[in-house]
């Protein structure tokens, strides 16, 4: 698995000379050339991928196919298709695409699936038509998932986005430590109305299990004992489960093939069943479904994963180590949290599959919010700001909710932000649109230097006709799958994360000190925390 050497090398020698020439080229004159629609866009359906606006060409791109295929990453998707030890550091499959029907039904391991699956969509039924209630007999209004990380982030991503197919109980979400967190979601809630949901690949999770206990005591102030009827787990861990006081019909498993931020496909997506329901989770798994078709069959150069992480790979090539995910759709305003955990926690990696350092930057930093709001915070500094940073943007054609021109507004601003980036507007341009205005000439003068906008910023745009269940699957199987190929490129492992074991480590270690014990075995720096922690919180 992986690439060879030589071809390799002359792979990326070719796309770094497309990025020496393309970067002192304009976007204004790039985007100008003919035929670029037709070179830079693609389209699964509905959902389409526009890289008109990237700081690319034709032979650009033609130099990273070769450079994906010198990679051996069609090779290695078919071998994490196949069920193959992909996550060579963990030593087992990756088999996420098997939890939407995507792998043969023989491949090992994945047996279980379907019937999981069942039990888990008939139990949110269950609660939603109170054919399970609560102890006194009421109906559940409510439900906690307790979760962190891949536990918490899919399902509260996509319970958000979702809002407009809501129809079940309301759906919270506890994931921090910080005991805030669940004070801040139960108070105002009613524990007899409440049920608990507690999410963890390994049930052992620090955060997860200390709000557990807590949630569990909330319950049971509550209903007494009959308060854990209203426990459930999801968890790879069904001893622990057991442990905890949650009988094994409420137990919902998974697999160690399935990473944490891959896995809101399975059980630990019983919060979004809960809120939206068995058929819709159903199309929430369809659309991804669709997605791995597409990225299993389509050719490199129409294949919206391979592109999406070409372009990942490209920017890298560029210098450019951030991107700015930003959505125009209020309900996606989890999704770039959910994204930094899939693309952080999988590329934020240094070394190769083979334990080599990398020679190339990997991941970027990723992160970003809603627009509209987005604009009137950080855009600045994306429009004027000492550096690129390239934006995606995703777009809804049609509106979930229907006022007025909002959508049309909405529409509007996506498209100039993406324009605006790319075009700028010269100093001259300042200068004569203030001249226009009959501003004064000493104040045009004074004013064009921060009225103008370097443009030359690259974006892109994800296009899809409207937020639904189908077309949220469709949207996250895009980013897992252009994970894998920027990680195929770099020669990574994207499914491990050993880099998030050793602050938990030192945490636990932390731990009594904090509550008082002997602190002298730590160094000086957290010795001093330590005295001033204990002396503010005396005093
Ligand atoms: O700390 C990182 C991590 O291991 C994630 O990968 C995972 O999604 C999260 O913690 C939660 O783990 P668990 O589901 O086992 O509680």
């Amino acid at each position: 698995m992986g690439g060879h050497g030589q071809e390799m090398a002359a792979a990326w020698l070719a796309v770094t000379d497309h990025a020496d020439r393309l970067r002192p080229q304009p976007l204004r004159a790039l985007v100008a050339q003919p035929g670029r629609a037709q070179a830079l866009t693609a389209a699964l359906d509905d959902l389409t991928l526009d890289l008109t606006k990237e700081k690319l060409d034709a032979g650009a791109l033609a130099a990273l196919i070769s450079l994906v295929q010198a990679s051996g990453a069609p090779a290695l998707r078919d071998a994490m298709a196949d069920g193959k030890p992909v996550n060579n550091t963990e030593n087992r499959p990756a088999l996420h695409m098997a939890l939407r029907g995507s792998v043969a039904p023989d491949t090992p391991g994945v047996a279980e699936v379907a019937a999981v699956r069942a039990r888990f969509l008939a139990f949110a039924e269950a609660v939603r038509s109170g054919a399970y209630v609560a102890a006194d007999g009421g109906r559940f209004t409510d439900v906690i998932n307790i979760g962190i990380g891949g536990s918490d982030l899919g399902p509260v991503m996509a319970v958000r986005a979702l809002a407009a197919d809501a129809d079940g109980p309301r759906v919270h979400f506890v994931s921090n430590v910080d005991g805030a967190h669940l004070a801040d979601v139960t108070r105002g809630l009613d524990p007899a109305r409440t049920m608990v949901i507690v999410a963890s690949k390994t049930f052992t999770t620090q955060e997860t299990m200390t709000n557990a206990h807590s949630a569990r005591a909330w319950l049971r102030a509550a209903a007494g004992e009959a308060g854990d009827g209203h426990l459930a787990a999801v968890s790879t861990n069904l001893d622990a489960c057991a442990a905890f006081g949650v009988p094994e019909d409420r137990v919902f498993g998974f697999w160690d093939w399935v990473g944490g931020r891959y896995s809101l496909w399975g059980a630990i997506g019983l919060p979004i069943a809960m809120a939206v329901g068995g058929a819709r989770f159903e199309r929430l798994l369809a659309g991804a479904a669709a997605m791995d078709r597409h990225f299993l069959e389509a050719p490199l150069e129409a294949n919206l994963p391979f592109l999406l992480g070409m372009v990942g790979v490209w920017r890298r090539a560029m210098g450019w180590p951030t991107v700015a995910l930003i959505p125009y759709d209020q309900r996606l305003e989890r999704f770039p949290a959910y994204v930094q955990q899939l693309d952080m926690e999988s590329l934020g990696k240094g070394v190769a599959r083979s334990g080599a350092p990398l020679e190339r930057s990997s991941g970027p930093v990723i992160w970003g919010e809603p627009g509209t709001n987005a604009q009137h915070s950080f855009f600045q500094l994306l429009h004027q700001g000492t550096d690129v940073i390239p934006v995606e943007f995703i777009l809804a054609a049609e509106p979930r909710e229907t006022m007025d021109d909002h959508h049309a507004k909405l529409v509007a601003n996506c498209l100039a932000q993406s324009a605006a980036l790319a075009f700028g507007r010269s100093e001259e341009e300042a200068r004569a649109e203030m001249a226009a205005k009959g501003m004064d000439p000493a104040e045009i003068a004074r004013l064009a230097p921060h009225r103008a906008f370097p443009g030359d910023r690259p974006s892109l745009t994800i296009l899809h006709r409207r937020l639904d269940a189908f077309a949220l699957g469709r949207l996250i199987a895009l980013y897992e799958h252009r994970v894998f190929v920027e990680a195929a490129v770099w020669g990574i492992n994207p499914f491990d994360q050993w880099g998030v074991e050793l602050g938990k480590a030192m945490a636990s270690d932390l731990l009594p000190a904090v509550k008082g014990g002997d602190a002298s075995g730590f160094d000086a720096g957290t010795r001093f925390l330590l005295d001033r922690l204990a002396a503010l919180s005396a005093g």
